[in-house]
Parts: structure tokens; sequence; C-alpha cells
């Protein structure tokens, strides 16, 4: 087998939680009457809390201080855990639960590597609590994709070389996560179209071709 573990980002991957962040985002944006779509909210997949308002920001007309951007990502985080109550496992769908089925039972490794600092309570909600062989998140990193520290962080824990892991993503910035940390890549979504993607995916079932 050519890959001995697959790193899984979590939203816009494994789940549809990246709808919820543009949807808490939008309300901040309407709030400070900053322009916000879906084009500048792809910029922000991948990126940590704070970095993701400061790309928001980018449009606002004036400066905020440290204190006012503090306040407005605790009030989207708050409007963002408040949708995350709404899933349930119906919101892990057959098709990943397959695939993730799939690949761990050939005896590949599975792992997440997100940025979220919320992950744990994501995969709890869609019934993944202890399904993965290990959990590299939000909370254990000091800086975000598309840093690798992420993936690093997943493959030491794994004992695995990145280059004996496969990092599958949706964003861009992941995608060049994995290219710096010496991964290799699959892309959905946004990421498919990214030159750096070494397997574009147009569904997550693709992924098992990768395997074959
Ligand atoms: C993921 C998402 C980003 C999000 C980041 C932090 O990487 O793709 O859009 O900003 O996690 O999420 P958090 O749940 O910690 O605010
Ligand atoms: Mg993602």
């Amino acid at each position: 087998m050519r890959f001995k573990a697959v790193i899984f980002d979590l939203d816009g991957v494994i789940c549809h939680t990246d709808q919820y962040h543009y949807q808490a985002w939008k309300q901040i944006a309407d709030q400070e009457n900053v322009f916000f779509d879906e084009q500048v909210n792809n910029r922000l997949r991948g990126v940590s809390r704070m970095e993701s308002l400061e790309i928001i920001l980018e449009q606002a007309d004036r400066p905020y201080t440290e204190e006012e951007k503090s306040v407005l990502a605790e009030t989207k985080n708050e409007i963002y855990k408040k949708l995350l109550k709404n899933m349930t496992r119906a919101d892990l769908t057959e098709e990943v639960k397959g695939v993730l089925d799939n690949i761990k039972n050939s005896g590949i490794k599975v792992a997440i590597g997100s940025s979220s600092r919320n992950t744990k309570l994501i995969l709890s909600r869609i019934g993944l609590a202890d399904y993965f062989h290990t959990v590299s998140d939000g909370t254990n990193i000091q800086r975000s994709k598309p840093d690798p520290e992420v993936f690093l962080k997943a493959a030491e824990a794994l004992k695995l070389a990145p280059e004996e892991c496969l990092v599958v993503e949706d964003a861009q910035a992941g995608i060049i996560a994995a290219h710096r940390g010496g991964f290799h890549s699959a892309g959905i979504g946004e990421a498919s179209k990214f030159h750096l993607t070494e397997y574009p995916l147009s569904c997550m079932g693709d992924l098992l071709n990768v395997f074959e």
C-alpha cells in the first residue's frame, strides 16, 4: 500500500461545518457593514479564527483595536457554536463514513488535521469522537495552515514520515501546508482546482481510487 495514513481536514472535508463558519462570519460582517462573499470566505478555509477575522477586516473602512477584534472573534465563535448544536450523526454522510471505514479497515491509519479549536466538539456531534488514530487540531498548534505544523503533529503522533501520509483538504492553504511539510495531497471542492493538489477529487468517494 502506498500510504500508511490519511490525514483528513475536518471543515469542508469530513462535514459541512464550512457553511456554518460562513454564516457566522457573514453575521459579523453585516453587523460591521463590511463586504463579505463566498470569494472572501474561500480565503478563510484552513485559516485560524483570528487570522480569518484579519482577512475579513481587510474590507473594513476603519482600523479595529485588538480589543474590538477579540470581541468580534468571540461573538463569531458563539454564533458558530449555536449553529453546531444543530449537528447530529446525520451530518456525517454515508459516502464519507463509507470512505473512512474502507480506508481504516484496510489497515491504513486515519487522522484529523484541522486548524479548528472546535474539532473535538464537532467530532463528537457527528459520532466520530473515538474514531481516529490521532486528532491534531487548533488546540495543539502555534501556526495555522499554510504552515504544516498541524499535519506534522499528526504524523509525529502516528510515528510516520510525512511522505508516508496523504492529506485530504478543501483549502488551498491546506494543500500548501501539505506540500511544505512533504506530504502527499488530495483536494476536494476549491482545492481540487489548485495546481499544487496531487490528486484532485470530484467527490469523497473518488478518494478510494487513489488507493487502487
Ligand atoms: C478550520 C476552518 C477555518 C476556521 C478554522 C478555525 O480550519 O476551515 O475556516 O477559521 O478552522 O476554526 P475555529 O472553530 O477554531 O474557529
Ligand atoms: Mg477545510
